[in-house]
């Protein structure tokens, strides 16, 4: 039987609840939350606004910190329409880190293998409307869910789901648009709902995207590394490289471990001479967390 719902190797096959007990520590309460958002450092903090047409296609609009107080901020959030990130949650919030890592251990447990090099998180504070477009993550993913309900679309990790030259300009910061979606890959969803205790891994690089079920949702996202997936980013990156000399790599699911390492190893002299620009801008910001105003984004005051 193969089950594997992804062409890449890895420890995780599929999609796969495991229970925690963060939410039951306090750390998705309003004044915990409100005290986060206080002192968190304004250039980690990530404040989206998607869009989506008939077609379920994204637009992003991006906003800046704002002047509200932390307190101001999440009424913004819970009353809005807002996908708040705080990248660094391994400094920004070391309590919460500490716990989470301890659950990640028990979880990586489950799995024969599977052994972290690096991992990051962001915790996320997301209105009760709020959606997540289609996307991948060059990395794993543990999600644990403290706070409200969302519903989690996780999707084949093939060729036709996942494409590898797609792939490789993302990990490449080649461009700022995921890969590719089309309403067509619905009927190829895995559709998980989760509750607070609840975690979620996937696959590695399996896509997905996620809906909040109609209430203010607070999750911990966190990603990790193994040296199978820094590898396979390295190759990616190098790949990426190629293409733009002009050159047509062969893609790096038919690479066995000795050559995914070889164009890791050339990744880390691309990036040391400059490789490839990010073409990703520092861009401007388009809104203002604000409450009352409509979706929670109100204009940028000078
Ligand atoms: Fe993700």
């Amino acid at each position: 039987m193969n089950d594997r719902r992804t062409r890449y190797p890895g420890p995780i096959a599929e999609a796969k609840k495991h229970p925690h007990t963060l939410n039951a520590r306090g750390f998705a309460a309003d004044a915990a939350l409100a005290q986060v958002l206080d002192t968190y450092p304004a250039h980690l903090i990530d404040i989206n606004l998607y869009d989506y047409d008939d077609e379920g296609q994204a637009s992003l609009k991006t906003g800046a910190r704002g002047r509200l107080s932390g307190e101001g901020l999440l009424e913004a959030i819970q009353g809005g329409r807002l996908w708040v990130n705080l990248r660094g949650v391994e400094t920004g919030c070391p309590a919460l880190w500490a716990a989470a890592m301890e659950a990640f251990k028990d979880i990586q447990a489950t799995y024969p293998g599977m052994k972290a090099v690096k991992n990051a998180g962001q915790l996320i504070l997301s209105s009760p409307a709020a959606k997540v477009p289609y996307h991948f993550d060059a990395s794993g993913v543990v999600l644990f869910h403290m706070r409200g309900r969302k519903r989690l679309f996780v999707y084949p990790g093939d060729e036709t789901h996942l494409p590898e030259i797609a792939m490789e300009q993302v990990v490449a910061r080649q461009t700022a648009e995921e890969i590719p979606y089309s309403r067509a890959f619905e009927a190829y969803a895995r559709v998980i709902d989760l509750e607070p205790g609840e975690a979620l891994t996937w696959p590695l690089y399996a896509p997905h995207r996620v809906e909040n079920l109609d209430r203010f949702c607070v999750s911990l996202s966190m990603d990790f590394q193994t040296w199978p997936s820094r590898l396979r980013n390295g190759a990616l990156y190098t790949n990426a490289v190629l293409r733009s000399r002009g050159l047509s790599p062969r893609f790096t699911d038919g690479m066995a471990m000795p050559e995914l390492a070889a164009r890791w190893a050339a990744s880390l002299a691309l990036k040391r001479v400059g490789g490839l620009k990010s073409r990703i801008a520092t861009f401007e910001r388009d809104f203002e967390p604000e409450i009352g105003a409509a979706d929670g984004a109100g204009a940028i005051r000078a």
